[in-house]
């Protein structure tokens, strides 16, 4: 690890405040509604999904799934699931959990897969978004923060598996990020 802080782009706070005002809102759309199944796609989601879940008013079941994408993230490469939900999504609410969107292709695949399986609903919720690198044009139903096209990290996000536990959201520069591994 470079052992240098990231450098504060969201802060905790700032997540609180807009994590409260997703369960809200989410809390008042399925207010009718018997239950939502939230989807968190693993491993990036797993502390927001956490903080949401337990905000929410509404009646909530988890799951999770897993994807592996191959190929470049500037081309948006081949989406593969590999660990699938283990609950039937068929009559029921769901709302996909995610991190981050880059290019699209990994939600437009969750999207894709989980619209087959005849859900009484599907959205999706997503903690932030880069606009800038955006492939495909991605429905996104509740939406965090738009970011700058940088590498983030923290709660949750990460950089070859570190700083996911960071409380904030923050930046940091791959080439050190890099550079201090192998150093
Ligand atoms: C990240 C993120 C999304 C995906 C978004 O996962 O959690 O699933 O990339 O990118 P896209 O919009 O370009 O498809 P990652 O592969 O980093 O795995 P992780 O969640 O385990 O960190």
């Amino acid at each position: 690890m470079s052992g240098k802080t990231p450098a504060v782009l969201i802060s905790e706070d700032d997540i609180r405040r807009r994590v409260d005002e997703l369960a809200a809102a989410i809390s008042r759309d399925y207010a009718g509604a018997a239950e939502v199944l939230l989807v968190g796609v693993l491993r990036g989601s797993f502390i927001f999904l956490a903080d949401l879940a337990r905000r929410l008013t509404v009646p909530c079941r988890v799951d999770f799934i897993a994807v592996s994408s191959y190929g470049d993230s500037t081309t948006g490469g081949e989406v593969r699931l590999i660990l699938d939900v283990r609950t039937s999504v068929q009559g029921r609410h769901v709302i996909v959990v995610e991190d981050i969107v880059d290019t699209g292709s990994t939600l437009t695949y969750l999207l894709r897969t989980f619209g087959a399986r005849q859900p009484a609903s599907l959205k999706t919720c997503v903690l932030t978004r880069k606009p800038e690198g955006r492939e495909v044009d991605v429905q996104v139903d509740y939406l965090g923060f738009d970011i700058p096209d940088a590498w983030v990290v923290g709660y949750g996000l990460d950089i070859a598996d570190r700083y996911r536990t960071l409380p904030f959201i923050g930046v940091v520069d791959p080439a050190a990020e890099v550079a201090g591994i192998s150093g």
